[in-house]
């Protein structure tokens, strides 16, 4: 694995991690984690011909669930900067041709040369330093059609300090320091600055996890 850029962040997987990491989250939610995922997806409101570039995709079990709501015109461009990731994706949707692959970094200004109804990023952007997170807004927003929407599947707002005791305890061992500063931050304030507008939320996990969802303003 490429060194660890971020040296606290948990969102930049060892290997190990990596390889079984649908197994993990199944793991430590006591089973809840598929459920939880397939209601977020179902709750996107994807159209069939929607064009969706999933930032951080892992390994491709979002893709999978999107999937479910495409039609033939329907496309999902996964990108990840995990190579073992991207071994797991291309297993999974190799026989999909709506379905591709890149390998880079979305913290890093590119560029793929599309313009996408929908981008997802589940999971990824509370793992980083708060000017890290502002780059991959950037990067959704410049991905998407006017009028096409970001969707952030992730931790919602909420005080460490509120939390019982033993959620308190999992949440500081699972997590890292930049997830406690993620949850404390104004997200819907955050998307506003960064020209989305209309912010929509759903919550799930007795309101530790959040699907919020904005639309894109301007060019
Ligand atoms: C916690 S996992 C979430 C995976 C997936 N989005 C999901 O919800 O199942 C974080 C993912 O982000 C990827 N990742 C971490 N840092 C990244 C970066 N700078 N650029 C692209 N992918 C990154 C990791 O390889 C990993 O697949």
């Amino acid at each position: 694995m490429a060194e660890k850029l971020y040296k606290e962040s948990k969102v930049e997987l060892n290997p190990v991690i990596a390889r079984h990491y649908d197994r993990i989250m199944n793991f430590i939610s006591a089973g809840r984690y598929e459920r939880f995922i397939r209601k977020a997806i179902g709750d996107m409101q994807i159209n069939p011909g929607d064009h969706i570039l999933d930032m951080g995709c892992g390994t491709g079990k979002n893709a999978a669930l999107m999937a479910e709501y495409l039609g033939d015109t329907g496309r999902i461009t996964g990108v990840d900067l995990s190579p073992i990731m991207e071994k797991q994706f291309l297993k999974k949707h190799e026989p999909d041709d709506r379905i591709e692959f890149r390998r880079q970094r979305v913290d890093v200004p590119f560029d793929l040369d599309k313009k996408y109804d929908r981008v997802l990023i589940s999971f990824v952007i509370h793992g980083f330093p708060h000017e890290v997170r502002e780059a991959i807004l950037k990067n959704a927003h410049t991905h998407l059609k006017p009028g096409g929407k970001l969707t952030i599947l992730d931790f919602a707002e909420f005080n460490m300090a509120d939390m019982p005791w033993h959620h308190r305890t999992i949440f500081k061992t699972v997590e890292c320091v930049y997830a406690f500063d993620f949850i404390e931050r104004n997200w819907k304030a955050i998307l506003k600055e960064f020209n989305f507008t209309r912010p929509e939320e759903k919550h799930y996990f007795l309101n530790y996890a959040r699907l919020l969802t904005a639309i894109k303003n301007g060019n």
